[in-house]
C-alpha cells in the first residue's frame, strides 16, 4: 500500500513517499504493525506543508544522484559517512548539498562530501552514549530531531528503527538528502511538532534533545514525551540548565545567547522535580557541561558566519552578550513508571 501521500498531486513527493514506504515496509515485516497503522494517517501532514522554499529543496532532494548499490555505509562513526561511485563528481554533489544550506547538525562524510555542520553533534552522543539503555533492537524516537543526524547514530547503535519529528522544513529537505545517498529506510522523519503528534506509547526510546528550552509549557513537553513512552521505557532529556537549587529557573527578559525563542532554563534539581511530580521514576543526571567552541562555531556550511563565539560576551566567556549564564547543557534519564 503506498503511503498516504498524494504523489498524483505533488509528484515532487515521490521519493519522500518511497523513504516513508520502505520505513512502514520495515515496521511491518519486524513485527510493529502497531507503528505502521498509527503513522498512516499521520502522512497527510505532508500534503499541507506550506513554506517558499520547500517546492525548490525538494527539486534539489529529487536532483541527488543515485547512490551506489555497493556503497560502504558507516553509522557508528562522528561523521555518518558513505563512499562508493556516483554519477555525478564531488565537487557537483557538494554544490548540490550546498543548496540546502545552512547545515546546522552533522558532521557528514557522503561521497567525498565532508558536510562540516555549525554543531559538533557527534559531542552530545558521546556524552550520552554509555549512559543510555541499550539501544539493541529498540524503536526509538527523537524529538526535535533537526537534520537527523542522531537518528542515524541511533541506528548505528542497534535500533531497529528510528523515527524522528521536526517542523523546521529545511531539516526535513537535509534529512531527506542525507537518506537518499544513505539509502537507508529504518529511519524517517514526520514535519510536525511533539503537540501535533497523535501521540501514542509506541517507543522504548524517547529523545529530547535541545527542545525543552523552546517550549513556553515546559512540563507539558515533559508530559507529552511520556505519553510517546511504552510503560518503562527510558526518556533521554537534554536540555540547557542553570547551576541552582530546586527552585530556581532563568527566564530571559528576551534573547539568551542571541537566541529569541527561549523561555525556561531550569536548574537541575527544579527539572528533576517536575521530572517527579509527572510520574517519571529513576531520574538520574549523567552529564553536564558547558558547550564549549569546539561544538558550536561557524563553518562554510553555515550561513551568518556567527557561532556561539559571537554570542557570548568578550571580555568574559562565562557570560552571553545579555550577562546570562553562558550555555550549560545536561543530560537526565528517567523512565515511565
Ligand atoms: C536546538 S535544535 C536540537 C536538534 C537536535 N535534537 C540536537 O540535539 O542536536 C532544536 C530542534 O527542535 C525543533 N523543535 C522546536 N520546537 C519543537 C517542538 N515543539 N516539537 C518538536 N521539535 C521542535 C527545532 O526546529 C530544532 O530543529
Amino acid at each position: 500500500m503506498a503511503a498516504t501521500i498524494r504523489i498524483d498531486q505533488q509528484e515532487n513527493l515521490n521519493l519522500i513517499a518511497d523513504q516513508i514506504n520502505g520505513f512502514l515496509q520495515h515496521a511491518k515485516t519486524s513485527g510493529h504493525s502497531d507503528l505502521e497503522t498509527w503513522m498512516r494517517p499521520q502522512l497527510s501532514i505532508f500534503n499541507q506543508l506550506n513554506h517558499g522554499h520547500w517546492p525548490e529543496w525538494l527539486t534539489t532532494v529529487n536532483a541527488l544522484p543515485t547512490p551506489d548499490p555497493l556503497a560502504k555505509v558507516q553509522l557508528d562513526q562522528p561523521a555518518i559517512q558513505t563512499s562508493g561511485e556516483l554519477s555525478v563528481t564531488s565537487t557537483e554533489l557538494e554544490n548540490q548539498l550546498q543548496q540546502l544550506s545552512p547545515w546546522r547538525k552533522g558532521p557528514f562524510s557522503l561521497y567525498g562530501v565532508d558536510i562540516d555542520t555549525e554543531w559538533r553533534s557527534d559531542f552530545k552522543w558521546d556524552r550520552l552514549k554509555d549512559h543510555i539503555a541499550d539501544l539493541d533492537g529498540r524503536i526509538v524516537l527523537d524529538v526535535g530531531t533537526g537534520s537527523g543526524y542522531h537518528l542515524w547514530r541511533m541506528l548505528g547503535a542497534g535500533a531497529k528503527l528510528a523515527l524522528g519529528i521536526e517542523p523546521t522544513l529545511a531539516f526535513i529537505a537535509q534529512f531527506h538528502a542525507v537518506a537518499h545517498l544513505l539509502a537507508n529506510q529504518q529511519a524517517t522523519i514526520l514535519p510536525v511538532t511533539l503537540e501535533q503528534l497523535d501521540r501514542a506509547p509506541l517507543f522504548d526510546t524517547v529523545f529530547s534533545m535541545g527542545v525543552l528550552y523552546h517550549r513556553r509549557d515546559p512540563l507539558g513537553h515533559l508530559r507529552e514525551l511520556s505519553e510517546c513512552l511504552r510503560p518503562g521505557g527510558e526518556l533521554v532529556l537534554e536540555t540547557l540548565v542553570i547551576d541552582g537549587d530546586g527552585q530556581q529557573v532563568l527566564t530571559p527578559y528576551d534573547r539568551y545567547a542571541a537566541m529569541r525563542n527561549i523561555w525556561f532554563i531550569p536548574s537541575v534539581p527544579l527539572l528533576m522535580i517536575w521530572l517527579k511530580r509527572l510520574g517519571y521514576d529513576n531520574i538520574r543526571l549523567v552529564n553536564q557541561e558547558p558547550t564549549s567552541l569546539e561544538e558550536q562555531r561557524a563553518t562554510h556550511w553555515t550561513d551568518f558566519r556567527q557561532s556561539l563565539v559571537d554570542f557570548l560576551d568578550p571580555d568574559d566567556l562565562s557570560k552571553t552578550v545579555e550577562g546570562y549564564p553562558a550555555p550549560l547543557r545536561a543530560i537526565l534519564l528517567a523512565n515511565k513508571t
